[in-house]
C-alpha cells in the first residue's frame, strides 16, 4: 500500500515522498484495520514536519496525518463497539496511508449520512473547541468569549459551538474580508486585530467582558485578548500561529488576576475514559451530521499528490482546509 514518509525534517513539500510499504496483517484482539478515506492537513502536521512541533519529534522516518476518517474493514477478536463497514476516527495517528491498524477502544460508529471530508476534520478541532468551552470557565448563557484567529477550523467551532449553548462570541481575525463570512456563522462581533481592540471590546460588550479568552496566536495578539478579558478572567493558549512567545503583561496577571492556561488535546486522550471519549466524538459527529459544524473546504489532493497538498496547505489567506484523500472520495 502507499504511505507518505518523510526521512528528515525540513519545507513539508521537499521532505514528503510516496513509498510501497506491506499493508497491516490480522488486526489481532481488540484491534481494528482501517481503510483511511480522507485526512486533512493541519497546522501541526505541517510544524511536525517541519521540526518546529512544541512536543517530541517523531523518530525518522515518520508519516503524519494527525485526523481523518476511514471504514472499518477488519475486526479482531472481542471487539464489540465497532463493526466491519462502520465509518470512524482511525485508532492510529500517522494517516496519510491507506490502510491503518490501531485499538477498537474508544472508537464509535459515525453517521454515515454524514459528509466524509466533515467527518475527516472531527477528531482534532471539535473537540479542541468543545473542551476548550467546556472545561476551563462555568460560562451562563448570554455571557462572552473572546478568541482570535477566528476564522480557523477550531475558531470555527468556538463560534458555532458557543452559539448552540447561549454563549455570545467577540472574534478576532487579520482580514477585514471575513467580517459578513463569519458573522453569518452566527458570531455576535468580528473584529480586525489592532491596539484599539481592547476598547472595540469594552463598547460592543457593554462592559460585560469575556471571562474566556482563548488565543492560537501568542505574540501580542494575546496581550490583547488578555486586556479585553475581565478582571479574573483565563487566557487559554492552544496554538503557535505567530511563532512569537506569549507576550502578557505582568499588570494583567498581577494587578488584575488572570490566569494563563495552556490547552493540548493529545493529554486529554491519554488520561480520558475511553467511554467518556466515545460520548464526545458521539456528541460531536452528531452536531456535524446536523450541519452544525461546518468548515469549508479549499481543495482536496490525492495521496500521490501530497508535496502539492502541503505547499497549499502552508500558503496564508487560505478559504478553507486542504485534504488528502484515498479512493474516489
Ligand atoms: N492545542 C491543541 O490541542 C490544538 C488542537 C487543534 C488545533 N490546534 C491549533 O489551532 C490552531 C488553528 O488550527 P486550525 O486547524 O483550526 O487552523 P486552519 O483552519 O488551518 O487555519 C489557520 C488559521 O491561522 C491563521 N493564522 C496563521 N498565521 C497567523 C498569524 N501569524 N497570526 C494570526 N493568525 C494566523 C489563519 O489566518 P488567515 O486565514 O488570515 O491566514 C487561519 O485563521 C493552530 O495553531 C493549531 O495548531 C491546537
Amino acid at each position: 500500500m502507499k504511505q507518505m514518509q518523510f526521512t528528515r525534517f525540513g519545507d513539508p513539500a521537499d521532505v514528503a515522498e510516496i513509498i510501497e510499504v506491506d499493508a497491516p496483517g490480522d488486526p489481532g484482539p481488540g484491534r481494528v484495520n482501517v481503510r483511511v478515506l480522507a485526512s486533512p492537513i493541519n497546522p501541526a502536521d505541517l510544524l511536525n514536519m517541519e521540526g518546529r512541533y512544541g512536543a517530541e519529534l517523531p523518530p525518522l522516518p515518520a508519516t503524519q496525518g494527525a485526523e481523518g476518517v476511514g471504514r472499518i474493514i477488519a475486526v479482531g477478536d472481542g471487539v464489540d463497539n465497532v463493526k466491519v463497514g462502520d465509518l470512524v476516527t482511525p485508532p492510529a495517528r500517522g494517516l496519510w496511508r491507506e490502510i491503518v491498524q490501531g485499538p477498537a477502544a474508544g472508537l464509535v460508529a459515525l453517521p454515515a449520512d454524514a459528509d466524509i471530508l466533515q467527518l475527516s476534520m472531527l477528531r482534532a478541532n471539535p473537540a479542541s473547541a468543545w473542551l476548550m468551552l467546556r472545561d476551563y470557565v462555568t460560562l451562563e448563557s448570554g455571557d462572552y468569549v473572546i478568541q482570535n484567529a477566528a476564522n480557523s477550523a477550531v475558531g470555527r467551532h468556538i463560534i458555532r459551538l458557543a452559539k448552540s449553548q447561549g454563549w455570545k462570541t467577540v472574534n478576532v481575525v487579520r482580514r477585514p474580508d471575513l467580517i459578513d463570512e463569519l458573522t453569518g456563522l452566527g458570531a455576535d462581533h468580528v473584529f480586525v486585530d489592532g491596539e484599539d481592540l481592547p476598547d472595540r471590546v469594552v463598547e460592543a460588550t457593554g462592559g460585560n467582558l469575556p471571562r474566556l479568552a482563548i488565543d492560537a496566536v501568542g505574540g501580542t495578539s494575546v496581550q490583547r485578548l488578555a486586556r479585553a478579558t475581565a478582571d479574573g478572567g483565563t487566557v487559554v493558549n492552544y496554538g503557535l500561529l505567530s511563532g512569537d512567545p506569549l507576550m502578557i503583561d505582568a499588570r494583567e496577571t498581577v494587578f488584575r488576576d488572570l490566569t494563563i492556561r495552556g490547552f493540548w488535546l493529545a493529554p486529554w486522550f491519554a488520561k480520558t475514559d475511553p467511554r467518556e471519549i466515545g460520548t464526545t466524538y458521539a456528541f460531536l459527529g452528531k452536531k456535524m451530521a446536523e450541519g452544525l459544524l461546518h468548515v469549508p473546504v479549499e481543495a482536496t489532493y490525492p495521496l500521490e499528490r501530497v508535496k502539492e497538498a502541503v505547499a497549499h496547505a502552508g500558503r496564508d489567506g487560505r478559504n478553507g482546509k486542504v485534504i488528502i484523500t484515498m479512493d474516489d472520495v
